[in-house]
């Protein structure tokens, strides 16, 4: 029914959500809804030196792929806690230097450091922004570097309604929650916003709709 929430899916967890995303054909859409941002934030990094990667909550594994393509890239890892997704991955691996690991960020068994660390869309999802946070910076080499991109921030309204819609935990921060959660990660912090005019996401369709039927997003 127009401007009504969907219902969450029954007995739903963050694996068992990415599980059914996994194959549900989500994780491709989320390479075609997220790449082009990723791509913009990735174009001002130095990736012509020596570097080995990690991507924290790596989904099927696409920017890990195509972070090893790089000829300066030693190692590629990702990392996600839906086995479904990992498994996806693994399938599509097309490089030795690719691996995947299929737990929590938080509990993650790895002793290798990385020097540049992405995260797209996924930090919220954690049981502990915090914890979270402070085992990717245990993972991090010396001045190594931390991307963490996310749409669902406090400022965003159009946001605002996923939590409610997906029926699984999600924290919603501000700019500055971000940035000091960061800073208690012992990681210097700086937020930056990339717009991506030419995206059609669905989401913010539907936010549009939605407060157009007279609906206000959730409260902070
Ligand atoms: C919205 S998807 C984003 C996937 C990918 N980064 C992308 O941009 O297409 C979020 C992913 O993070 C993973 N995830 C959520 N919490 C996690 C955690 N605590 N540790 C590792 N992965 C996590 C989920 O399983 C899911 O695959």
């Amino acid at each position: 029914m127009a401007g009504t929430a969907r219902r969450p899916v029954a007995g739903s967890t963050v694996r068992g959500t990415f599980d059914m995303w996994a194959t549900n054909g989500r994780a491709e859409k989320m390479e075609l809804e997220h790449s082009r941002a990723v791509a913009a934030r990735l174009a001002s990094e130095d990736l012509s030196s020596p570097f080995r990667f990690l991507d924290v909550g790596c989904g099927n594994g696409w920017l890990v792929r195509r972070m090893a393509a790089l000829p300066a890239c030693r190692a590629a890892v990702g990392i996600d806690l839906s086995p479904c997704m990992v498994r996806e991955a693994r399938r599509l691996a097309r490089l030795a230097k690719e691996r995947y690991d299929s737990a929590p960020v938080e509990s993650w068994a790895y002793r290798g450091r990385f020097d540049l660390v992405f995260s797209m869309e996924a930090l919220y999802y954690a049981d502990s922004v915090d914890a979270a946070l402070a085992a990717i910076a245990r993972r991090m080499a010396p001045g190594a570097r931390l991307i963490c991109g996310t749409d669902f921030y406090a400022e965003n309204r159009a946001t605002r309604w996923w939590a409610r819609e997906m029926g699984i935990t999600m924290h919603l921060l501000s700019r500055a929650e971000w940035a000091a959660a960061f800073r208690r990660a012992g990681l210097r912090a700086r937020t930056r916003t990339v717009r991506d005019a030419t995206s059609s996401k669905r989401w913010r369709r539907g936010s549009r709709d939605k407060e157009r039927a007279g609906l206000a997003p959730p409260p902070l």
